[in-house]
This record gives C-alpha cells, sequence and structure tokens, in this order.
C-alpha cells in the first residue's frame, strides 16, 4: 500500500494547529492555543489572526520535526478553508497555497465542520470507526450540529443551534457564576460534585432537531440575580448544585435531540465530536444509552475533539484518494456549509 503524506493545517477560531498523517495514522498533532484571550473572556478575532500568524510557521516546523519527516516527502497540503473567523481562516489558507506552490504538490481545501465528523476515522488506538450510515454531532464553542453521515462526502445537517453553541452555553452560564473562561470544564468538575436536580432550568421549545442555548443563559442570569438578592453568598454556597444542574439541563437538551433524530432516521449510531465532547456527563449518558437503548456511540480521543489539525489531515487523506484537489484561486470562506 502507497504511502501517502498529508500536511495539516488548523486555523480556523483560536487554536493554530499542524499535523502530518501517513495515510490514515497521525504522526504529528501540534496545537498552540492562544492564552492571550483568557482575559476578555472570548476569542478577540484581530487578537487570534495575529497570533496565528506568529504562530503558524514555528507549529509547522514542529509537526514535521516530530513526524520526522522532510518537507521533500508530503504528497499533499491539506488546509482548513471554513467556517470560521476570515482573519483566522486567512492565515493558514495562505501558508497552505504558498507552501503547495513552493513544493509543487497538490492544495486540498477542507471543510471544518466535515473534518469533526471524519475525525471518527483516524486510525489510532482504541478507536473504532462507525459504519456507514451513522449520526454525527459535534459540539464546541462554536458549533451545534446533528449530521446524517451517509458517507465521507455524502453529509445532510439535520439541525443545527439557532443562536448560541453548547460550548458557549457553558461557558456564558460558567460567567455568570464567577467562573473564568472558558468555563464548560470548570462546571463539568464541579457538576460531579452536585445534585443534578437542585435547580430547575428551562428547557427551550424549539422544532425539529435544531437547537437553542440563549434562553437558558437568560433563565440563570435571572435566577442568580434573585438568589444573590436574598443570600449574597448564594452562588458559592451552592456552586456544585448550580453547575450539576445546569449541566443536567444542558445534557437533557443534546440527549433529547439526539434520541429524536434517532427515531426519525431510525440510524442507531451516534458519534460525538468538538470540544463538548469532553464533558463527562455526555460520555456518561452516551454509554447509558448503549446499555438502555441499544445505540452504538463513538467519542474520538480528546486531542481529536477539540479543534486540531489531524482531523483536517485525515479529509486530505481521505479526498486524495479521491483526487479532490483545489487550486491557487481558493480562498477562505467564514462561512461555509457541509
Ligand atoms: O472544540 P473546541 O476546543 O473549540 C471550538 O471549536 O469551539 O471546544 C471548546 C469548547 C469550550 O466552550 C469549552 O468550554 C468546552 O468546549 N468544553 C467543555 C468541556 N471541555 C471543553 N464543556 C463542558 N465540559 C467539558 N468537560
Ligand atoms: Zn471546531
Amino acid at each position: 500500500i502507497k504511502k501517502i503524506y498529508i500536511l495539516a493545517i488548523e486555523s480556523s477560531c483560536d487554536d493554530t494547529s499542524a499535523a502530518v498523517l501517513c495515510n490514515t495514522k497521525v504522526l504529528s498533532n501540534v496545537v498552540a492555543t492562544q492564552e492571550i484571550h483568557k482575559k476578555y473572556g472570548g476569542v478577540v478575532p484581530e487578537l487570534a489572526s495575529r497570533a496565528h500568524q506568529q504562530n503558524i510557521v514555528p507549529v509547522v516546523h514542529q509537526a514535521l520535526a516530530e513526524a520526522n519527516i522532510d518537507k521533500k516527502q508530503l504528497s499533499a497540503i491539506a488546509f482548513t478553508r471554513g467556517p470560521g473567523l476570515m482573519g483566522s481562516l486567512l492565515v493558514g489558507a495562505s501558508f497552505a497555497k504558498s507552501l503547495s506552490l513552493g513544493l509543487s504538490i497538490p492544495l486540498i481545501e477542507v471543510n471544518h465542520m466535515e473534518a469533526h465528523i471524519l475525525a471518527h476515522f483516524i486510525d489510532d488506538e482504541g478507536m473504532t470507526a462507525p459504519t456507514f450510515p451513522f449520526l454525527g454531532m459535534t459540539i464546541s464553542g462554536g458549533h451545534t450540529q446533528i449530521v446524517r453521515v451517509n458517507n465521507y462526502f455524502d453529509m445532510k445537517v439535520l439541525g443545527e443551534t439557532l443562536d448560541d453553541a453548547v460550548g458557549e452555553a457553558f461557558d456564558k452560564s460558567a460567567k455568570l457564576i464567577g467562573l473564568p473562561y472558558p468555563g464548560g470544564p470548570l462546571v463539568d468538575k464541579n457538576a460531579q460534585l452536585g445534585n443534578p436536580r437542585a435547580f430547575d432550568f428551562p428547557k427551550p421549545k424549539v422544532e425539529g432537531l435544531n437547537f437553542s442555548f440563549s434562553g437558558l443563559k437568560t433563565s440563570i442570569l435571572y435566577f442568580v440575580q434573585r438568589e444573590t438578592k436574598k443570600n449574597p453568598d448564594f452562588v458559592a454556597e451552592n456552586i456544585t448544585d448550580i453547575c450539576a444542574s445546569v449541566q443536567f439541563t444542558i445534557l437533557e437538551i443534546l440527549m433529547d435531540k439526539l434520541k429524536l433524530a434517532v427515531k426519525q432516521t431510525g440510524i442507531e449510531q451516534v458519534a460525538i465530536g468538538g470540544g463538548v465532547a469532553a464533558n463527562s456527563g455526555i460520555r456518561a449518558r452516551l454509554k447509558d444509552a448503549e446499555e438502555t437503548l441499544g445505540w452504538k456511540t463513538y467519542i474520538p480521543k480528546f486531542q481529536y475533539c477539540t479543534d486540531n489539525a489531524a482531523m483536517i489531515g485525515i479529509v486530505g487523506y481521505l479526498k486524495f484518494q479521491e483526487k479532490q484537489f483545489t487550486d491557487q484561486r481558493v480562498g477562505a470562506k467564514a462561512r461555509y456549509a457541509i
């Protein structure tokens, strides 16, 4: 079997990442996380693109070095064309284009949302690839989407968020109770020590498989304001119960929609990805669904859930085999549907 070496670049949001794959195996997957956004409590686009410019060359060098590959051995360059922040995408796109031109090797454009789903096809210890058709659910700070995956490049979005992404719901709720950005992991940690039924938050009424999370944020805001008026130490005294209840509500929303998607499609294979897939509660719920509902569920390793270039690389490899190349006229695309 022929060895294809793909260099992949991801720069759609606030992580600069480069990976080298040999066929479906990951030889390196370097991620430079931008700490600068922490003090602003969210990603600042202008600062993100500037940090990508500083990081991209060292990150690519490190990826090649860790893979023990000379750039002359590369078969193609894959990059994230979109969706994402325009300024951030442009850094990765321009870099990938120049390098492919310089090395005279093919250029492959990748849709970031497809990559989150196709990350399941990375060949790594402990990971099994789902078989077609399956349902993909991408849950992160930027996206919330349920997709029917008929084949590698035959996907249909069945539902997505109408406002905030689920990771944003975690982060904004966390902010309201004084936890630092990004609050998702801290809500998860506290939730493990609290009572999920301590407080009731309303679930949004959204038809079909779409999501809405902005109402939850508002109801938590009012709840915290009301309770602190009565007891200024309310949040500090109840932090674990608040986190457990917030997380419970979010998980209920996600699981309700997944169950509906399974019911509507008859597909009982569910593969999730995105940063929120790290949540211990969602992992437990999916495991439970295997036992009680007979689903088959898939969660990639954490490093392939959060934004990373290895997932861009696996799409690069799949497209390479189909000779789905692009030319130098390709531009970045901030809004880019599956
Ligand atoms: O995929 P990702 O790294 O970046 C985006 O594409 O957005 O996802 C980051 C998001 C953040 O909102 C973060 O709070 C959330 O994933 N997150 C979690 C957990 N770990 C990360 N949310 C809940 N529980 C976690 N354990
Ligand atoms: Zn992402």
